[in-house]
Order: structure tokens, then C-alpha cells, then sequence
């Protein structure tokens, strides 16, 4: 063996002895943030300090890390039928490919703590890669001949795990729709119809068992703002999120644990809300995060306010459209919110508040990022305001096309001036992707008529 060699192991087994005392240090000691090896993205630094939830032990393998990956996204991908999955390429006609791209593991993509390599949606190699399979499109597609590599997935033509809403077909059979749709309207929420289908027995306008009438009287119940909200009607009483006792003389009754409180009942949103930026740190085990600790522009807060339940809801009045649009900008103070205020939508949303517009036809905060989702009959609030965002077009169907044309959609979703400003004007409609598809109609026409 010669010398280089053996100092070339030697170096190898130091790095690997210290990789470990450093992971085993960081994961079984309380100061995580020592040995942090550089910032983490824009997707997961509110758990970075959770090292378990993606380094599973100190001496986790590659398999290891690819399944923490998975347990947290799969299912996402699943649902937008991901382009790429990774039997494609375990797939042994696709072994070829994998020479220059490991492409069956996430972190050849996706690596973690390397801020000067990290792009948008926390991608680490060069946005031209997508060369390295399909470098025959160019040949075979003279459409395509003049296009570079790296405008595939920039320039809002293709993703590279969804494109559930960017293929071929849909985009031919929505093509020639109105930009405004005549009668736009977004579905009623029905959770509360559904409840009392469920509980024939319960009076709405009956209250019920006034617990509270003991410390603060009957009247004062009565009165109170919770009287007027759909807890009250559900029967969903004080002694519901209060613990309250004879025993306890003080006016406010103690509260249980007010998140645990509402997820007894909710279990749903609860679950949808840890799976985006507003709760992913409870999912994780860490303490709920709070705006002081965003890296996105938030309005100056009290230092130990939290993203809960209640930053959205107030807990006895249940105020929907102050939910929808003040709590919002309670918090958030980036160009593109602070902006809503001057768009159309806002005028739909006050018209709609102010009874003048049809229920539905408003557009709020929530109606973009909180859209509700019908499935069959019932229509529910997803609570995880990350789930449509990025890539934008993931907004396409469940949000935009509900009053707005394909192309209309697509080209104010890849105009970045119209995102910063909250669409206050009309986007240009000269998407490339739609050149393209009228140019494939043109020639089928033509060959129909030859
Ligand atoms: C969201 C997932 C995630 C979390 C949380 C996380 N890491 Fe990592 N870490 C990664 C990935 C991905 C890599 C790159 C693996 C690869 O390249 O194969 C990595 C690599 C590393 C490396 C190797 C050095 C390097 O820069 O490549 C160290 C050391 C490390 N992490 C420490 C930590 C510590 C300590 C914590 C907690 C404070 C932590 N990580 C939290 C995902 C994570
Ligand atoms: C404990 C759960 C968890 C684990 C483990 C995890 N992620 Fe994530 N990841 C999230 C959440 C939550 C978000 C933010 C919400 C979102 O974008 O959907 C996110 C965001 C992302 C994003 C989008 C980044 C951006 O800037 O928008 C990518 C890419 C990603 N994760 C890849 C990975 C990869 C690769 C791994 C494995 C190394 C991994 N994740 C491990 C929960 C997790
Ligand atoms: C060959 C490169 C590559 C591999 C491998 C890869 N990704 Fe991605 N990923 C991308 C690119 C590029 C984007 C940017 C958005 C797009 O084009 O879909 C992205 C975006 C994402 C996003 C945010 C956008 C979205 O659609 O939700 C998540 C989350 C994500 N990847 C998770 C994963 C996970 C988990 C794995 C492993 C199972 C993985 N990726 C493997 C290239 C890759
Ligand atoms: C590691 C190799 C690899 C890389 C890198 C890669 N692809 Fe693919 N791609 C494939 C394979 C394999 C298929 C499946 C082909 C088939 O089924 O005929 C595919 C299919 C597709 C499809 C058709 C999807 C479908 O559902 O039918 C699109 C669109 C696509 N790729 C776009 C991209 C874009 C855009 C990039 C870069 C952001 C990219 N690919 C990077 C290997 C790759
Ligand atoms: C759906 C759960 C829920 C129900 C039902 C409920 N409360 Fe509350 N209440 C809360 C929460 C959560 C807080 C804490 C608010 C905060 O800290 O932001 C609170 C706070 C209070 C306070 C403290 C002062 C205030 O208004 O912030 C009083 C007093 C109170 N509740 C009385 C009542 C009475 C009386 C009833 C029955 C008529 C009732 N609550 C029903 C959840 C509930
Ligand atoms: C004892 C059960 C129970 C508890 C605890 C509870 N809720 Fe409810 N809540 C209900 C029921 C029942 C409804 C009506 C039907 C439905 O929406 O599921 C409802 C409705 C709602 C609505 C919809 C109101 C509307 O106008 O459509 C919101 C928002 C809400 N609850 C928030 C909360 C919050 C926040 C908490 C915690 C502070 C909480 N709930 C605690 C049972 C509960
Ligand atoms: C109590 C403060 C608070 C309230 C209220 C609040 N947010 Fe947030 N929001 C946050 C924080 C903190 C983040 C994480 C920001 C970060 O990581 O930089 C966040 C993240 C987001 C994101 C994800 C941004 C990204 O780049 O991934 C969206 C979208 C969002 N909020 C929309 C809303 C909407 C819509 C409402 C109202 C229905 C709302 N928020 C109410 C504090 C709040
Ligand atoms: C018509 C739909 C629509 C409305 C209304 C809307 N947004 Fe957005 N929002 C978007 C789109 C599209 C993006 C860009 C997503 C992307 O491309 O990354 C976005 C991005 C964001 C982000 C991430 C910002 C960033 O810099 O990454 C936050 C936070 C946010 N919106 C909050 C809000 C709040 C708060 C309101 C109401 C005051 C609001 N949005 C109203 C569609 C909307
Ligand atoms: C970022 C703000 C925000 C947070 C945080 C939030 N919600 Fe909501 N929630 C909303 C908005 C906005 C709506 C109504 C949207 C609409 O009218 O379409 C809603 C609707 C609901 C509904 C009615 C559901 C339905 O399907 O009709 C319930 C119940 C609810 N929320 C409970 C919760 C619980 C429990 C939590 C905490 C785990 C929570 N929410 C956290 C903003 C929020
Ligand atoms: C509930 C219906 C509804 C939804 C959902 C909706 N819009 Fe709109 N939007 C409208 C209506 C109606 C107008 C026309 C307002 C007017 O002319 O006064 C409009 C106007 C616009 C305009 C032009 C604004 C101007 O001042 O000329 C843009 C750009 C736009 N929408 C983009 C979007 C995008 C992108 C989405 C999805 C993220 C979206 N909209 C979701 C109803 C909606």
C-alpha cells in the first residue's frame, strides 16, 4: 500500500469519526445549534433543530434519510402523481441515467445546510439538469430546438415532480376559456350543516346546559359574544375549553392547553395545520413557531406570540371573515400582502362582506391559500397554507380556474411583478406555453384538412 493511500484512509475514517461525534454530540445533547453545519433552506429551517427528524440517529446510512424525506413528503407526491418517482428509476432499462444523476434518492437534488448552492424550492444542482435524461427533446421536437436546458422548469412550462396541471391534454381542453368566468364562485363551507345532520337531537337555537351560569350567571352567558357563534349552537359550552369549577372563585376560568383543546374537536385542521409553515414546529416536537423567528417580513409582534388556533380564530366569537383577511395581516407584512388591499379581489371580498356580492364571489387571503376543497358532497378549509404555494401552479385548479380562464391563470401565476403587487392589473397572455399549443392545433388542423 502506498503512503498516499494510507493517509488517504486514514483521512476518510477521521472525517467519518468526526461526522459522527459531531451528529452524536448535536443529537444527544440540549445545544443542537453547535456543530449546525450552515443555514438551513427556506423549506425546513423552523425544524432545523430537530437533526433527528431527518439525521434519524448519529449514524443514520443514505436509506435512512431518504425514508425520513419520505415520511414527510411521499404523500404530497403521491397525490400530484410526481413525475419522477423513484421506481422509475430502480426501473433497470432507466440504470443508465443514473450514472450522471442518482436520481432515486432525494438528497442528490435536495441537500440540506448549503446555502450558497441552494435555489428556489430547496434544489442544489444546476437548473439545467434536467439535460442529463432528455437530451433528445430538442432533437425530436422541433418546437423545442431553440430552447435551453435551463428554462424547462424555470420558466413555468414543466416541474419536475407536478405536473398534474401541465400537461398536454389539459392544457388543449381548457385553452379557450373566458379570463373572468361568467359566474365565479367558490364552494360553501358545510361543516356546520353536516354536524347537526349528525346531531338531530341538538336545538341550534337552544343553549344548553349553561355550565358557565354558575360562575357568571345567566344573563351574562347570554350576553356573552360566544352566544352569537356556531359553538353555541353546537352546544360547544364554556366548561368545552374552560375548566370550570365551583371551587374556582376566579373570573377567568382556567384554560387547558388551548390547542389540545381544539384539536379534541378538530382533529383535521389540527392535522392539515402542522403540515405547513404555521404549525410544522408542533409536528416536530419543538415549540410552536412564532413570528419574531421568521425569516419573512412580519409585522413587530409581542415577543412570545405563537402561531396557534386562536391567531386566526378568536376563540368565542368565530369571526370567519376577520379570520380570513385581518388575522392575516395581523402578522404578515411582506410588498405582496401588505399589497392586497389595493387589488380587485379585496373589492370582491368587501362587496362580499358588505352583502352587496354573492356569497362566494369575494377573494380573500384564505380563498388563495386556504382555498376550501370539495369532496363529494363535503367541503372542508385546508389548513396547511403551504399545500397549493409552490410551485404556484399547484393553485391552478383549486383556486384560480374557479373563476379565471387557463391562460389567464397561468400567465398572471408566472408574472412575479403581478405576485409582488397581489394581481392589481391584468397579466400579459403571451405564455410560451400556449404559443406552443397553438402551433401543434395549427398543424393537426392542417393535417386534417391534407
Ligand atoms: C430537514 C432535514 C435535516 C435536518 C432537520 C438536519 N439535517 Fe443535517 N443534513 C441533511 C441533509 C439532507 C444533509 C446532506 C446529506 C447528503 O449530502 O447526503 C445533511 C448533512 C449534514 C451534515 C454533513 C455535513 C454537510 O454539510 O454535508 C452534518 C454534520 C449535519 N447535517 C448536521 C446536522 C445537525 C447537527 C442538525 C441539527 C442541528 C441537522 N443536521 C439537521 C438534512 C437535515
Ligand atoms: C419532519 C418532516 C420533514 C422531513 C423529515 C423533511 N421535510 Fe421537507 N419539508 C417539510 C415541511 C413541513 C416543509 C415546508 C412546507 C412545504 O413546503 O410543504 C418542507 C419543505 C421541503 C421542500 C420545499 C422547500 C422550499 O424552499 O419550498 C423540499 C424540497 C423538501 N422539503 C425536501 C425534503 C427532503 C429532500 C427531505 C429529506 C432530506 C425532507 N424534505 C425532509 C417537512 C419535512
Ligand atoms: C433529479 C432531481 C430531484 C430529485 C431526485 C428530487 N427532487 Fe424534489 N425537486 C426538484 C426540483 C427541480 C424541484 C422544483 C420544483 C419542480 O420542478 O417540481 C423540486 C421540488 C420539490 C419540492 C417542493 C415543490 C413541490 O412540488 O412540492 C419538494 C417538497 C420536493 N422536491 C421533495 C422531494 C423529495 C421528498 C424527493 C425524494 C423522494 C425529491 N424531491 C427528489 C428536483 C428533484
Ligand atoms: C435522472 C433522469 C431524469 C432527469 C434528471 C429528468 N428526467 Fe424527466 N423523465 C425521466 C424519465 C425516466 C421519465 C419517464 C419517461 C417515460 O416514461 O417514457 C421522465 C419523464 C418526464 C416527463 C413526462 C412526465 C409524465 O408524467 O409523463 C416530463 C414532463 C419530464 N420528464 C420533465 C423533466 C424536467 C422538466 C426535468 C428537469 C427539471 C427532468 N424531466 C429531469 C428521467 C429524468
Ligand atoms: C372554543 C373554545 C372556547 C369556548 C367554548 C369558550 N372559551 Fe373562553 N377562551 C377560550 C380561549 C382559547 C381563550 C384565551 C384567549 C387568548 O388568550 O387569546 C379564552 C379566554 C377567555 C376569557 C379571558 C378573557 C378573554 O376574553 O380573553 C374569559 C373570561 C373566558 N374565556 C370566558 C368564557 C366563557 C364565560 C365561556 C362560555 C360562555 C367561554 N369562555 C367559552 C376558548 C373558549
Ligand atoms: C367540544 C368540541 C369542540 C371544541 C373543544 C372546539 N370546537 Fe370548534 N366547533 C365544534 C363544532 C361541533 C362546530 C360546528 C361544526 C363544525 O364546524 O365542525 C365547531 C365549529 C368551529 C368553527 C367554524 C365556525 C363557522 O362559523 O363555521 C371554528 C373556526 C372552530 N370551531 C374553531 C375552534 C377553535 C379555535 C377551538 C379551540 C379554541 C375549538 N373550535 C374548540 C366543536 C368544538
Ligand atoms: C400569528 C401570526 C400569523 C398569522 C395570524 C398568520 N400567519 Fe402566515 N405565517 C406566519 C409565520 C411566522 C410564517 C412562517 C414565515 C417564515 O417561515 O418566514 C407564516 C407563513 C405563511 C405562509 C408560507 C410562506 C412561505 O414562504 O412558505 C403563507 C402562505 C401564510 N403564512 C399565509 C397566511 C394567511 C393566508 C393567513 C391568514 C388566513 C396567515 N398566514 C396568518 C405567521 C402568521
Ligand atoms: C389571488 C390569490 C392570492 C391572494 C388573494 C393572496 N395571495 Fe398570497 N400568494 C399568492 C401567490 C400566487 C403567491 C406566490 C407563490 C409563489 O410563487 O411562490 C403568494 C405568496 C404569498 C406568501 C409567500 C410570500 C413570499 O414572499 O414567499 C405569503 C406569506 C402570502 N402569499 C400571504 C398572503 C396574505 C397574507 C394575503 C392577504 C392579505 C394574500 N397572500 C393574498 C396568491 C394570493
Ligand atoms: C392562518 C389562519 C388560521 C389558523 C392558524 C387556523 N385557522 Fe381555522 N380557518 C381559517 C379560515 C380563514 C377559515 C375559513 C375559510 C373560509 O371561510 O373559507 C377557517 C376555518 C376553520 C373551521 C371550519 C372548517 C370547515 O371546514 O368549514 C374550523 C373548524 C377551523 N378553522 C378550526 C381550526 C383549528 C382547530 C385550528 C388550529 C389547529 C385552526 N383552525 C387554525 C384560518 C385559520
Ligand atoms: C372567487 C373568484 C376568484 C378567484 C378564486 C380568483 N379570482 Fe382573480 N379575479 C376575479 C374576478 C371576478 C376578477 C375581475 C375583477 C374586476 O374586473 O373588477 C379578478 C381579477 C383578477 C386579475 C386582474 C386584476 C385587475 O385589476 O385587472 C388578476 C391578475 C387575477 N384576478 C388573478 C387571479 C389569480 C392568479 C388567481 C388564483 C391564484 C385568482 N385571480 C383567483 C375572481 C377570482
Amino acid at each position: 500500500m502506498t503512503l498516499k493511500k494510507t493517509g488517504f484512509i486514514i483521512y476518510g475514517i477521521t472525517v467519518t469519526l468526526l461526522l459522527s461525534a459531531v451528529l452524536g454530540y448535536n443529537l444527544l445533547s440540549g445545544d443542537q445549534s453547535y456543530f449546525l453545519a450552515g443555514d438551513a433552506t427556506h423549506g425546513h429551517y423552523q425544524i432545523e433543530l430537530a437533526c433527528n427528524s431527518c439525521h434519524q440517529t448519529p449514524f443514520a446510512t443514505e436509506d435512512d434519510m431518504q425514508e425520513a424525506c419520505e415520511n414527510c413528503h411521499q404523500q404530497e407526491l403521491k397525490r400530484v402523481n410526481d413525475s419522477h418517482p423513484k421506481k422509475k428509476f430502480t426501473d433497470p432499462r432507466n440504470a443508465e441515467m443514473l450514472e450522471m444523476l442518482d436520481a432515486r434518492f432525494c438528497v442528490s437534488c435536495h441537500k440540506e445546510h448549503k446555502p450558497e448552492i441552494t435555489r428556489q424550492y430547496g434544489v442544489t444542482i444546476a437548473d439545467d439538469f434536467c439535460f442529463h435524461c432528455h437530451e433528445e427533446v430538442t432533437e425530436e421536437r422541433p418546437s423545442h430546438a431553440d430552447f435551453k436546458f435551463d428554462t424547462c422548469a424555470t420558466s413555468g412550462c414543466h416541474n419536475y415532480h407536478d405536473n398534474s396541471m401541465l400537461y398536454e391534454k389539459f392544457l388543449m381542453r381548457n385553452m379557450k376559456q373566458a379570463d373572468v368566468k361568467k359566474k365565479p364562485k367558490l364552494p360553501k363551507r358545510n361543516s356546520m350543516r353536516r354536524w347537526q345532520k349528525k346531531n338531530p337531537e341538538v336545538d341550534p337555537l337552544q343553549f344548553h346546559d349553561h355550565d358557565g351560569d354558575k360562575l357568571f350567571g345567566k344573563d351574562a352567558i347570554e350576553a356573552h359574544q360566544w352566544a352569537k357563534s356556531q359553538h353555541a349552537q353546537a352546544a360547544v359550552n364554556c366548561s368545552g375549553c374552560h375548566q370550570i369549577s365551583k371551587e374556582q372563585s376566579s373570573e377567568v376560568p382556567h384554560l387547558k392547553q388551548a390547542i389540545d383543546t381544539c384539536r379534541s374537536c378538530h382533529e383535521k385542521q389540527f392535522e392539515r395545520f402542522t403540515l405547513g409553515k404555521h404549525g410544522m414546529r408542533i409536528a416536530s416536537g419543538l415549540p410552536a413557531m412564532s413570528p419574531v423567528d421568521a425569516r419573512q417580513p412580519m409585522k413587530p409582534q409581542l415577543p412570545h406570540s405563537q402561531v396557534t388556533c386562536q391567531s386566526c380564530h378568536n376563540p368565542h366569537t368565530l369571526d370567519m371573515q376577520q379570520a380570513a383577511v385581518e388575522s392575516c395581516l395581523s402578522c404578515h407584512q411582506d410588498q405582496h400582502s401588505v399589497n392586497y388591499k389595493q387589488s380587485s379581489h379585496y373589492q370582491l371580498w368587501l362587496n362580499e362582506v358588505a352583502g352587496d356580492g354573492a356569497p362566494g364571489t369575494g377573494v380573500s387571503c384564505a380563498s388563495c391559500h386556504m382555498p376550501r376543497i370539495k369532496k363529494g358532497k363535503k367541503v372542508t378549509v385546508e389548513h396547511n397554507q403551504n399545500r397549493y404555494l409552490e410551485p404556484n401552479t399547484k393553485m391552478l385548479k383549486p383556486v384560480c380556474m374557479k373563476c379565471h380562464g387557463l391562460e389567464f391563470s397561468v400567465a398572471a401565476l408566472s408574472d412575479e411583478v403581478l405576485i409582488e403587487t397581489n394581481f392589481n392589473s391584468k397579466p400579459d397572455k403571451s405564455h410560451p406555453t400556449f404559443e406552443l399549443i397553438k402551433k401543434r392545433l395549427q398543424q393537426r388542423l392542417q393535417q386534417q384538412s391534407n
